[in-house]
């Protein structure tokens, strides 16, 4: 589903990523975790083609993102969910109008628009100030409607930076259950995080970064079924 190959990206002739290779497959839940500046938002950035790789390969849903001519961005995006680490919600519209610009580049019927946004803003409990606009909520509430537009289009990839950063615990938790359910339902999930609490709580394959490489991916640890591999102790995939 993304498959990542010596990704390096650089910024002023400084690596911000260095050779950076991993697999995800279709359905999975990773976790991105690594100090500040190791490189994690870049990472997500790239993958949303919001920024673009120096050297490496990029394989994601089929696309070679690489070589991706630029106007098939928007397609590619049509599939993917972002959740960004400052948010970047249009401070000119409502909240309602933020998510329902989310359903509206993708073709969703004018009828279903309404209802699909208006559920989205229920699932991280902000419908009741859908008619506000972004600079009169707070960066918690902000968070959750950021999250509620990257959910909004069921989307094969949800990619989500920090996207706790804001919260109190519980609504954490809550925006940890939604990026769960959405998972069940097919979703694959990559979230940049710090929150090492959640992170052992979920229990989901890590990996971990530092200074724009993978020091570590879980990726065998968690056994699978009829592995053998009862200790989860297995190989390391880098
Ligand atoms: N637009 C940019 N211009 C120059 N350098 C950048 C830019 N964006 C990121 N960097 C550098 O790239 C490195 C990785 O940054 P990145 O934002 O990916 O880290 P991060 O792991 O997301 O950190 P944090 O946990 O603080 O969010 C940092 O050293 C940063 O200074
Ligand atoms: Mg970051």
């Amino acid at each position: 589903m993304i498959q990542l190959n010596r990704v390096t990206k650089y910024y002023d002739g400084v690596s911000a990523l260095r050779d950076v290779s991993f697999l995800v497959d279709k359905g999975e839940f990773v976790f991105l975790t690594g100090p500040s500046g190791a490189g994690k938002s870049t990472l997500l950035k790239i993958l949303f083609c919001a920024e673009r790789a120096d050297e490496g390969q990029i394989i994601m849903m089929g696309m070679n993102v690489f070589r991706l001519n630029p106007s098939s961005i928007p397609y590619l995006r049509r599939n993917m969910g972002f959740v960004f680490q400052d948010y970047k919600l249009l401070p000119n519209k409502t909240v309602f109008e933020n998510i329902a610009l989310a359903l509206k580049v993708i073709g969703t019927p004018h009828g279903d628009i309404e209802r699909r946004a208006y559920l989205a803003l229920k699932k991280v409990g902000m419908e009741m100030k859908r008619h506000l606009r972004p600079p009169q909520l707070s960066g918690g509430e902000q968070q959750r409607v950021a999250v509620a537009r990257a959910l909004v289009n069921e989307p094969q990839v949800l990619l989500a930076d920090e996207p706790t950063g804001n919260l109190d615990p519980e609504s954490g938790h809550e925006v940890f259950q939604l990026f769960r359910d959405i998972n069940m339902k097919g979703t694959t999930v990559i979230v940049a995080t710090h929150d090492m609490e959640m992170v052992k709580k979920m229990q989901r394959r890590i990996i971990a970064m530092e200074r724009g490489r993978v020091t570590d991916d879980g990726k065998q640890r968690i056994p699978r079924p009829g592995s053998g591999d009862a200790t989860g102790q297995g190989k390391r995939a880098q």
